[in-house]
């Protein structure tokens, strides 16, 4: 196992109706919150309205509108009206959009508006800024683990831009299952997609003899299997709801991955298809998924392997064909979900491929012929 330092201090409030808790979880100096929320889900399930009958008058402010995959330039109007509330505590309500949208604003509104573009574009958000705003969080959609993370990723013109800063890892979050009851079938698919690739990203790797990590691995993927298409056909149903929540926010809350090599390639990729064609985060995971492992088989063969035989219990044949048959699994899984897996399935092909390679050259990310690779095998 390699060496590692683990630090998570979010509070993390579970539960259904547990709302009443944010008189106490708001700091109690902190009364002149900012609740911050996307484009009317929130409103729409009488969120935003309970949230302002709990903390009355300690609200100074909202900022909405904030759009799937987080645009730099809304967040500069979030940051003014942030500064002009005096804001002292910013309170996101929503999936990983407004977290990572509201954590950014945190971090932003305490800096230079005009130099802060540049420190996203080159990836030195965390690394320059040494104050942020306090925040909460009440998640409405599992997927991202931004509930309980320190990280974000931000869109700008043709690329996406992550960041993470200890500053801005939420002081809690109320991840209450029943919030999730109203969201579209295609964002629950997204979202359980979206978990299962933080998992793999950070499982098939190599091996470290990181005998809990990979057990604790393997036993969130079985259960996204189990729930994954049972949880979109009983949307209300709370149990297993409540397995997608909290599995989502393990799968990329940093604990599963402590002491192992993590290999990020596949959001790398996918988050450039997100940025060229605005095919949802978890959708462009599905795309790219398949064809990484196929053109990595060699480079993550004994992990490809040791997750086919615990996760999808193949264990028979040579180790090509049974790599050709996890892959498939795979794909299958993510096609149960209702979620397309190729690039013709989007009417896309080698034109849209040569739009995206661009894109990666253009921000230096990945290896060129790689990346070619991988994308042509996912047409
Ligand atoms: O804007 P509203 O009206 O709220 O609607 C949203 C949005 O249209 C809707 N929604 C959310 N909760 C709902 C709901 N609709 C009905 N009922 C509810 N309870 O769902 C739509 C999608 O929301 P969004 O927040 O964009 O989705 P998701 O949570 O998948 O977040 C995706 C963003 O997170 C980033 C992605 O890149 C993308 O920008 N990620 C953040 C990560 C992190 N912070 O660690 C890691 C991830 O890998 C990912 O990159
Ligand atoms: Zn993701």
């Amino acid at each position: 196992m390699l060496d590692f330092e683990y630090y998570n201090p979010t509070r993390i409030i579970f539960g259904k109706d547990r709302l009443s808790e944010l008189i106490s979880v708001v700091p109690s100096d902190s009364t002149k919150v900012v609740l911050v929320y996307g484009q009317g889900s929130a409103t729409r399930s009488g969120l935003v309205d309970r949230v302002k009958s709990i903390l009355g008058n300690r609200i100074v402010g909202e900022f909405s509108g904030i759009e799937a995959n987080p645009h730099f330039s809304t967040l500069v109007k979030g940051m003014k009206l942030i500064n002009d509330c005096e804001a002292d505590f910013l309170l996101a309500i929503g999936g990983g959009s407004v977290m990572d949208g509201t954590k950014f604003m945190a971090l932003g509104s305490q800096y230079e508006y005009d130099d802060l573009l540049e420190l996203l574009l080159s990836y030195r958000v965390g690394d320059e800024i040494h104050s942020a705003l306090p925040l909460g969080v009440i998640c409405t959609l599992p997927a991202t683990g931004s509930e309980m993370n320190s990280g974000g990723v931000i869109s700008h013109e043709d690329g996406k831009f992550y960041f993470n800063s200890p500053l801005v890892f939420p002081q809690f979050s109320f991840l209450d299952p029943s919030l999730t009851f109203t969201l579209p079938r295609e964002q629950v698919a997204n979202g359980i997609i979206d978990a299962f690739v933080h998992i793999i990203e950070g499982y098939v790797t190599k091996n470290v003899e990181a005998r809990f990590q990979d057990r604790a691995c393997e036993g969130l993927l079985r259960t996204l299997i189990e729930i994954g298409r049972k949880t979109m056909d009983n949307p209300e149903d709370y149990d297993t709801r409540a397995n997608l929540v909290w599995c989502s926010t393990m799968a990329l809350n940093g604990m599963l991955a402590v002491g192992t090599p993590e290999d990020w390639r596949g959001h790398m990729l996918g988050h450039m298809l997100t940025a060229c064609y605005g095919i949802d985060h978890g959708k462009s995971l599905a795309v790219v998924m398949p064809a990484l492992w196929s053109v990595a088989r060699d480079e993550k063969r004994d992990r490809i392997l040791q997750f086919g035989e615990r996760v999808f219990d193949v264990t028979d044949g040579d180790e090509d064909m049974r790599i050709d048959r996890i892959i498939e699994k795979m794909r299958l899984f993510f096609e149960s979900l209702g979620v397309k897996t190729r690039f013709r399935d989007y009417d896309m092909a080698q034109d849209e491929v040569e739009v995206i390679l661009t894109g990666l050259e253009k921000y230096g990310q990945g290896h060129p012929e790689w990346n070619r690779e991988v994308l042509e095998a996912a047409i």
